[in-house]
Parts: structure tokens; sequence; C-alpha cells
């Protein structure tokens, strides 16, 4: 929808609740680009390679990088972001990964471009051919690697007994193939061939043409350390994101996450993700905090370049003359132009007649509401591992709580049809499974079937259009909110933020599409190691 008008307009619109728009050419703005990478995998993982085969392996994927960046180059992009693990695959062993890995030598201490001194330092072939496809394009080139580095066990505590670190890397090249960062991906996803940095890294580097950018990969996204604390702390409103991210409806496919937290945080995301379809690696898209362009495709098998011209962000960048006709980004609260975040948030609903404001307020002023929660209706259902308990939609209006604990989950909602099963759900405790992390979610899913056990299955479709306001009663600041509609379309809420009574919440009316998921994905990321 919005992707093809931008295509036509031929310049990006804003659309900022709906209300007003604003022209991108108006302000500074610059162009990227995301490729999507059809990774040629290594079939045996677990076998080690020598350096030369692993070379011949990695030339096949950088052929295919090559003429990306050159085709990104042409497009006028500044600036081109490749996935994780899509020059050497995955599934390796800490030894049988050693062919593929190289040093990649600090930025910070070593002024150097791999294309122009090539033999400065041995065994860097592929940095050779990242940094010559930056010089030749005259493009900035976020790739991701396997490197390492040499540790002393006698000085460092942390260093492995092999002497040697191994990182999953991000390494970013200047438009004149200078190494401008390094990146070692702090939070690994069942990654037996690395190891976590010591200590997690907050990497930044400067781009002429927009300012600042900050580095993450792929599962940190879902963790404080360094994603949260480059946005919030160190004012990082632009991100480029290589990720190797496995699909799971109904909450984090990836491009929905991806959209969720460029909302979230107000920062622009470049997400370059893998296509594996038989792994279920697919959703890559470039986002800003109101629009976005994305490629989803399951059933795939070849590569996609995206490109859109964005905003510059970096409010360093921009610097005062723009400031009063920008919108004033505050990562996990509400933003917008038009103040809405002074009005008061229910009254700014044009609801059905049929709903008061009474209604908005039930369950917040009326203590009984906690015993209504426990509904003979209520019923439990496995949503991604997490046990949800959770509660029917029934009829074409309604109004629903239900609650876990401290988190409580009211849903105002009327809808088109009754025929598809919807359901409220909420979570709020530890999830164990691939990866530990402390979740408050509130989430209205439209359930697979018409049992309770298929409320949490995954479906991309719907064909009932739902206006609904959504809202939780989250002890985290933390609150990703994401509207996903038929077909993998995604959504921004008309309203977002924080209520008086510390209750987040989203509303959305109006969509086009059936309704998916509409969630309210809490991190409390302090209650991940208790
Ligand atoms: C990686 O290993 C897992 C677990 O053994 C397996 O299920 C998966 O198919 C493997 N993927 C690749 C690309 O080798
Ligand atoms: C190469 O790019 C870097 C980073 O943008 C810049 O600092 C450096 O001056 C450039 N070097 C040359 C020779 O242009
Ligand atoms: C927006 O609201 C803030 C605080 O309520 C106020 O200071 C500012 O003047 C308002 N801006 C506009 C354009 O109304
Ligand atoms: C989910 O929680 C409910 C209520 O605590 C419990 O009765 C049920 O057995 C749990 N389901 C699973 C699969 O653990």
């Amino acid at each position: 929808m919005s992707a093809r008008f931008l295509r036509t307009a031929g310049f990006v619109l804003l659309c900022l609740t709906g209300l007003q728009l604003i022209r991108a050419e108006d302000y500074l703005s610059y162009v990227a680009a995301v490729y999507e990478h059809r990774v040629l995998l290594n079939p045996e993982p677990r076998v080690l390679l020598e350096r030369r085969s692993a070379l011949e392996h990695i030339d096949r994927n950088l052929r295919v990088f090559e003429e990306q960046a050159a085709a990104a180059a042409r497009q006028g992009a500044q600036i081109i972001v490749f996935p994780e693990d899509a020059i050497h695959g995955f599934n390796y062993t800490r030894a049988s990964i050693a062919g593929y890995l190289e040093t990649v030598p600090d930025p910070n201490e070593v002024t150097w471009c791999p294309c122009a001194e090539p033999d400065r330092f041995p065994d860097t072939e592929v940095l050779q051919r990242l940094s010559c496809m930056a010089h030749e394009n005259r493009i900035f080139v976020v790739a991701n690697m396997a490197s390492r580095q040499s540790c002393d066990r006698s000085t460092d505590l942390h260093c492995p007994v092999d002497g040697r670190y191994q990182f999953n890397t991000n390494v970013v090249f200047s438009d004149n193939g200078t190494i401008v960062a390094r990146y070692h991906k702090q939070n690994l996803y069942f990654e037996a061939a690395f190891d976590a940095p010591p200590k997690s890294e907050y990497v930044t580097f400067t781009t002429p043409f927009a300012g600042r950018f900050g580095v993450f990969t792929c599962f940190d996204i879902l963790f404080r350390e360094p994603a949260v604390t480059l946005v919030k702390d160190m004012g990082i409103r632009q991100i480029v994101y290589p990720t190797a991210w496995m699909n799971q409806l109904p909450l984090l496919a990836a491009v929905q996450f991806q959209r969720a937290f460029s909302h979230a945080a107000g920062v622009t995301l470049l997400a370059a993700n893998i296509q594996a379809s038989e792994y279920g690696m697919t959703g890559s898209g470039i986002f800003t905090p109101w629009d976005s362009i994305v490629h989803h495709d399951t059933e795939g098998n070849s590569g996609k370049l995206l490109v859109l011209r964005v905003p510059v962000l970096d409010p360093a960048f921009i610097g005062k003359s723009l400031d009063n006709a920008r919108p004033t980004l505050v990562p996990f609260s509400v933003y917008s132009t038009n103040n809405l975040s002074s009005e008061e948030p229910g009254k700014a609903h044009v609801w059905p007649t049929s709903y008061k404001q009474s209604d908005v307020e039930y369950c917040h002023k009326d203590p009984e509401c906690k015993e209504n929660a426990d509904s003979p209706l209520t019923f439990t259902s496995i949503m991604m591992y997490d046990n949800f308990t959770l509660v029917p939609l029934q009829g074409n209006k309604g109004n629903l709580i239900i609650c876990s604990g401290s988190l409580c989950c009211h849903l105002l909602f009327q809808r088109s049809h009754t025929d598809e099963f919807y359901a409220l759900g909420v979570f709020n405790g530890l999830h164990v499974v691939h990866g530990t992390y402390y979740l408050e979610v509130c989430a209205l899913v439209r359930c697979t079937g018409l049992h309770h056990s298929s409320c949490g299955g995954e479906t991309e479709y719907a064909h009932t259009l739902v206006d609904f306001r959504l809202d939780g009663t989250f002890s985290t600041l933390h609150v990703f909110p994401g509207i996903l509609g038929s077909g993998m379309n995604l959504e921004i809420p008309d309203h977002s933020g924080w209520e008086s009574g510390g209750r987040f919440y989203i509303s959305r009316r109006g969509m086009t599409t059936g309704l998916v998921t509409a969630m309210l994905y809490g991190r409390l990321y302090e209650k991940d190691d208790v």
C-alpha cells in the first residue's frame, strides 16, 4: 500500500497519525538500501574446510553482493546493508568455522582501507572484497562476517581456552573503502561457533550524508544491550541491522518486530534478512518511525534489493534550523507533530456511538474488574512456547479484560465479521524456549481455527476488519506495539502512548485488511536474570 504509493509518487510522504502529511523532500534526506540475500550455504557446516575451500564458498555469495552494491549505487543509494551470516552461512562449530575467520582491526586504533592496502594484514580476502565494493560504488557498506581475535589467557580472564575470540561481526566501510565500524554481536542465538564479547559494545559510525548510525545484529533487538542504550542514552536515531531471523507468528515475524522496534524506539531501521525460506528466514525492510517498505516472501528463492529515500533523523546532524518543523522523537513514548500527546488519549477517539467514555475507563476504575477477568470463558493456550491466558471475542463489539499478575490487558473492539475466532491474551512471565527473556504481553490474535488451542497458531491471513483500542498496565517502559494485517500488511497505530495511570495503549480504526495480530509486546529487561 504505502510502498506502492511511494514509488509512483517519486518522493516520500510521512503520514503522521493520518492527520498531517510531511514531505521528506522538505527535509534533509538520503537514499538507503538493504539487500535480502538468498544465501548459498555450506551443505556440511560441521566439517572443517581449508581456507581455500572456504574462500571458494564465500566467493559465490560475495559475487552477488558486488552485483547488488552496484545496482543500489545506480539507484542513488548512499548506504547498503547486507544480512547476518550471508557470506558464510550458519550451523558451524567452533572448530569447523576456522577457515572462514578473518581478523578485523579495531577502526578506533587503525585506519585502514583494505582495498587500497590489501597486503597490510594477512588473510583478509573478505575485508578486501567488501572494501573495494564500497570504494568502487562510492557507497557505505554494512556486512556481517565471522572474525577472530587473539587473546592472552594470562591477562584476559574471559579469553577462551584456545587463545582466541570468535565473533559474529558486523563491519562497516565508508564510501572510500575505509573500515569505520566493527561490532561484535552481544546476544548470540545458539551459535556454537561464536563467543559473545565480554562487555557489550556500543558501536556507531558517522556518515557525511546523515550523521550517526548505530549497529546491532538480529537477536540483539530483543535485549536492552546494546539496542536500548544506543537509542535512549546515546541518542541514536538510525540503526543498521543485519539479521538472520526465523519468522514466528503471531508475534515475532521478522518484519513485524522490525516495524514494532522502529516505531516504538522512534528510529529508522535498515534491516537486511537472509532469504532461506526452507528455514523460515525472510523479511527485510527500510523502516522510518512512520513508514516502511518491506520484503517478506516465504516461498521465494531469490534475493531482493530495497531502496528508499528517507529523512535524516540524527538530531546532531539536522542542527537547529529544522527543529521546529520536525516531529520530536521520544523513544518508548508517544511522538507526533500535532500535539496529540497533550490531548487526553481516551478522548482523542471518535468511537462508534455505542461506546462511551465510561467504557474506556471501565476496569481502570472498577475494583471488581479483576474478578471479571476470571470469567468462565477464560482459557489457556500455548503461543510461541508461552502459556497465555485468553478470553474469546464474542459478538461484533465488546469490551474485554484479561489479567496475569499485575498486567491487565483491556480491549475495546468492533468488528465486521464474527466467523473468525479471535481472542485477547495475556502473558506475564519468563520466556524460556530458544532464549530466556522476561515478557509482559497483551495480544489480540486471530486464532487459526475455532478451537481454543488454535489461538497462538501461525497464520498470515484474516478477513475480519477490526477497529480497536488495546491497553495494558505494564510495569516496563519498553513496550513494542505492533499491528499486523492480512498478507503481512504492517500497520502502525493511529494513536499510541502512555496514559495517566501508567497504561500504554494503541488504537487503530479503518484498516483495509483483516486483522491478524495487535500486540503490546513489553520487555522487562531487568527481570531476565532473576
Ligand atoms: C542447523 O542445525 C539444526 C539443528 O541441528 C537443524 O535443524 C537445521 O536444519 C540446520 N540448518 C542448516 C542450515 O544446516
Ligand atoms: C575515507 O572515509 C573516511 C570516513 O568517511 C574519512 O574520514 C576519510 O577522510 C576518507 N579518506 C579519504 C582518503 O578520502
Ligand atoms: C504542544 O504541546 C506542548 C506542551 O503541552 C506546548 O508547549 C507546545 O506549545 C504545543 N505545540 C503546539 C504546536 O501546539
Ligand atoms: C497453562 O497454565 C494453566 C493455568 O496455570 C495450567 O492449568 C495449564 O496446565 C498450563 N498449560 C501448559 C501446557 O503448561
